[in-house]
């Protein structure tokens, strides 16, 4: 069994796709052991608790440094002894160790076809506007592992989304949720339980 632990800073659709794809099956060797949160009023952690999962709170505003934050997070971690931590719409920058000691254990879902519109400031929103302003056709979402850049990581599974004419950023971003983010992450999960994604080079191999 895959023990996952999913971090989440708002509203958490992403996370009860997973929710949803472990109880119908869709996600098989998995099991969710907690939900993290970094803002204690995400709905996500409703959502944990409605499912019956642990649901925890770690938040940089209790401690006076980013290094006192890093540590418990960590340690939460730690001792939640999990194999893989799914960024799902998690804001908050990631702890450099956390990424050695989890090396290829941890993914994100970032909502458009990586290399395009990702990096520094493309998150949320401002993905979507972007690329309306650019005007571009296909748009999509990307889950990737996580390295030490900021979404440069190894690609695991992309999924491409039409641009339709009158579309505006909130429009396209739900469309790139249901077509695209809701169904590429529990199929990213399902199959690294399954051990079928490895890394070599910088980049996956999926069997
Ligand atoms: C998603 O668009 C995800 O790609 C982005 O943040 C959003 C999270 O939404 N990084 P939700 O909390 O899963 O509803």
């Amino acid at each position: 069994m895959l023990r996952v632990a999913v971090m989440v800073s708002g509203g958490g659709t992403n996370l009860q796709a997973i929710i949803d794809a472990v109880k119908d099956g869709t996600i098989t060797n998995t099991e969710l052991v907690a939900v993290i949160s970094n803002n204690k009023g995400a709905y996500a952690l409703e959502r944990a608790k409605n499912a019956g999962i642990k649901d925890v709170v770690v938040s940089p505003k209790d401690y006076d440094t980013r290094d006192e934050f890093h540590k418990v997070l960590i340690d939460t971690i730690d001792k939640l002894d999990v194999d893989l931590i799914v960024l799902a719409g998690y804001l908050v920058v990631i702890p450099p160790e956390l990424i050695d000691k989890y090396e290829n254990r941890i993914i994100n879902i970032h909502p458009s076809l990586i290399p395009s519109f990702c990096g520094t400031g493309f998150y949320g929103l401002k993905v979507h506007e972007a690329a309306l302003a650019r005007g571009v056709k296909v748009v999509g979402a990307t889950v990737h592992f996580v390295d030490k850049g900021t979404d440069t990581g190894p690609i695991i599974l992309q999924k491409a989304v039409s641009v339709e004419q009158g579309d505006t950023p909130e429009i396209l971003q739900r469309r790139v949720m249901e077509q695209a983010e809701w169904k590429l992450l529990p199929e990213a999960i399902n199959l690294i339980a399954n051990d079928k994604v490895s890394v070599v080079d910088g980049k996956t191999i999926i069997r």
